[in-house]
């Protein structure tokens, strides 16, 4: 049996909420050396150093029955591991690797994967998976556990953590040194993560063919010197009024930019160098769907402002998942379509596009409503890097009053009108 423990960083958190934090504070309890990170207050008399986790706080009392603080004791450090891992991936694409261990991977963005085994684990922002750890080795050692930066030249050392092996003491320092993160940039290691990733046999299949096809180039620009994000030239500014109530009200005239955005991008743009006119104008527009028809996704990736550079971005879809059909270097063309995966591609809401390269996928869009289509690194979103989807909004029953209370729709439907 193993535990990943918190290694502790959260001195200076402790700090401001329970007062000073007194490092490798140690006292005797139940006459054993215990050595205590967060609280100098003494700890209460079930905290005796036996188990994991044990930092002597316990202002509740939760652990005071025996057999309930096995399991709270198990919980605490499971989910305070995962709420940190989780926190960081939303900003940034991260590295995953627990040395000499392997993770079994089963579970992509909520779908069943056929499962595989790698050292590590490139887990981008918006992306979630379900790991088996397999815990074959020495068991009288503790393990590193270290999670890096991918796609970015990182600032921040790695982050560590212990794989605790019981009934070692969570605090035995592992004797190894912690794993080395393949570099930033090593794009052939992410993507031989990527292609690893197929459906479970016996999952649902996309449909053979879609309807429309949405090819969406993603260029970085400049707008009044500010530097942003452009789909097909146009940056998204999300408009005051909800679209929700926009669309599904028929208050489009006024609320927003209603024209539907380019489907496509210049077939002489040269994605590899950056472009000759960096301009990209603002817009709020939104793609249209009936419900259940098949949508295929373009992702196309290009040269950012700067020669020779192109970022990583993870997209994610609001409402629904979709199966990724494929990724390739380049520009995309028909030439590629033999090669898109209608066997067993996986199910996901989430998928990268890699620097200079496209990726496509397929979804049905059967969930009437509004939904964001966006690059899940929050700050590119916020400089314009989405697009909006409508589905048969017609179709959508009563919105909440809550959802309405911004702009437009906030005149009609509040009494104390902003
Ligand atoms: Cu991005």
């Amino acid at each position: 049996m193993v535990e990943l423990v918190l290694v502790q960083r959260f001195e200076g958190f402790a700090e401001d909420v329970f007062g000073p934090v007194v490092k490798g504070n140690t006292q005797k309890v139940n006459g054993k050396d215990v050595t205590f990170f967060f609280c100098k207050d003494s700890p209460p008399p079930w905290f005796d150093g036996s188990i994991l986790g044990d930092f002597g706080f316990d202002p509740l009392r939760l652990g005071s029955d025996p057999e309930l603080l096995k399991w709270f004791a198990q919980a605490e450090l499971i989910h305070s591991k995962w709420a940190m891992l989780v926190v960081s991936g939303i900003l940034i694409p991260e590295w995953l690797e627990s040395l000499g261990h392997k993770i079994v991977v089963v579970e992509a963005d909520g779908n069943y994967v056929q499962p595989f085994a790698v050292p590590d684990l490139d887990i981008y922002s918006g992306e979630s998976y379900s790991v088996l750890l397999i815990a074959d080795q020495n068991p009288k050692e503790n393990y590193w556990v270290s999670l890096s930066v991918r796609g970015r030249l990182p600032k921040t050392p790695q982050a560590l953590t212990v794989l605790n092996y019981i009934t070692n003491h969570a605090s035995k320092v592992p004797s190894t040194p912690p794993p080395v993160a393949p570099l930033w940039n090593n794009y052939t290691h992410s993507k031989a993560f990527s292609n690893k990733i197929f459906a479970l046999i016996g999952s649902q299949k996309p449909p053979i063919l879609a309807r429309r096809r949405i090819s969406l180039l993603n260029t970085q620009n400049k707008i009044n010197d500010y530097t942003k994000w452009a789909i097909n030239n146009i940056s998204l500014v999300l408009p005051s009024t909800p679209y929700l109530g926009s669309i599904k009200y028929g208050l489009t005239h006024n609320s927003l930019d209603y024209k539907q955005p380019p489907e496509t991008f210049p077939i002489d743009y040269d994605i590899m160098v950056p472009a000759k006119n960096p301009n990209a104008t603002h817009g709020s527009g939104v793609y249209t769907f009936r419900q259940n028809h098949v949508i295929d996704i373009v992702l196309q990736n290009s040269n950012a402002l700067k020669a020779n550079e192109s970022e990583i971005h993870p997209w994610h879809l609001h409402g629904h998942d979709f199966w990724v059909l494929g990724y390739g270097e380049g520009r995309f063309d028909e030439r590629n379509v033999k090669d898109l995966n209608l066997k067993n591609p996986p199910l996901r809401n989430t998928a990268v596009i890699y620097p200079y390269g496209w990726t496509v996928l397929r979804f049905v869009a059967d969930n009437p409503g509004v939904w964001a289509f966006h690059c899940h690194i929050e700050p590119h979103l916020h400089m314009g890097m989405g697009v909006i989807f409508a589905i048969d909004v017609h179709k959508v029953g009563n919105v909440p009053r809550q959802a309405l209370a911004c702009g437009l729709t906030a005149n009609m439907f509040f009494e104390n009108k902003p």
